[in-house]
């Protein structure tokens, strides 16, 4: 969906501008998504996973601009992209359709700014405004840099799922679950 751009002041000082990704964002962020696998473990995908075309990235960005129930929220740091985070809601079906969740993740260089914690602070106030109840989602057991920022942001653990994710070393990783009520 649509919402209105709000600028934020960094702790080093800059300004970060968050406002909806659009589709000539398409290439900057098929090269976020790429640089990003590579900087963290902490996120779905490998690198060598990313594998959208420009044309097929402009046409999801598109669909999410035009969706009520979607948002994708750019951080943009003296013209550059700076990370990325979205809301989807859960499912249609109505016994679920009170929940979405949330995905977030940053180029490295700009972690420890407060971008994170202002960007699901505005989104959990969109998501509000779209109507969702609580935003769930999931984070690995070692991550704990995102889990201390998401208790920052009112969210609470809600339980774990077990040998949720197997990495290319043959390493199994817990997940947490956690939940913010709106
Ligand atoms: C997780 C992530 C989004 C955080 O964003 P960020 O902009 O760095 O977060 P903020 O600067 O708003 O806040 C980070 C907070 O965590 C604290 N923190 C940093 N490292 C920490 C650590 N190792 N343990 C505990 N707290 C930590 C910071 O002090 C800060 O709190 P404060 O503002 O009260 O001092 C970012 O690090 C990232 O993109 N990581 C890789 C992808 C990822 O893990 N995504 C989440 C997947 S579930």
């Amino acid at each position: 969906m649509v919402f209105d751009s709000r600028t934020i002041t960094l702790k080093d000082g800059r300004k970060c501008i968050l406002r909806p990704a659009q589709p000539d964002d398409s290439a900057d962020l098929i090269e976020y998504m790429e640089k990003t696998a590579g900087e963290t473990q902490f996120v779905l995908r490998y690198p060598d996973e990313v594998n959208y075309t420009v044309e097929q990235e402009r046409e999801i960005l598109g669909n999410i601009l035009n969706d009520p129930g979607q948002i994708m929220m750019t951080g943009i740091v003296d013209g550059k992209l700076a990370g990325n985070c979205s809301i989807n809601g859960i499912g249609a079906k109505r016994k679920i359709r009170h929940r979405c969740s949330l995905a977030i993740t940053l180029y490295r260089e700009y972690w420890n700014l407060g971008i994170g914690a202002a960007m699901i602070d505005y989104l959990a106030e969109l998501a509000k405004q779209i109507g969702y109840e609580q935003i769930d989602l999931e984070v690995v057991e070692d991550n704990t840099r995102a889990q201390a920022l998401y208790k920052k942001c009112g969210f609470e653990e809600s339980g774990k799922r077990t040998r949720a994710l197997k990495f290319d070393d043959g390493t199994y990783h817990d997940e947490i679950l956690m939940t913010k009520i709106l």
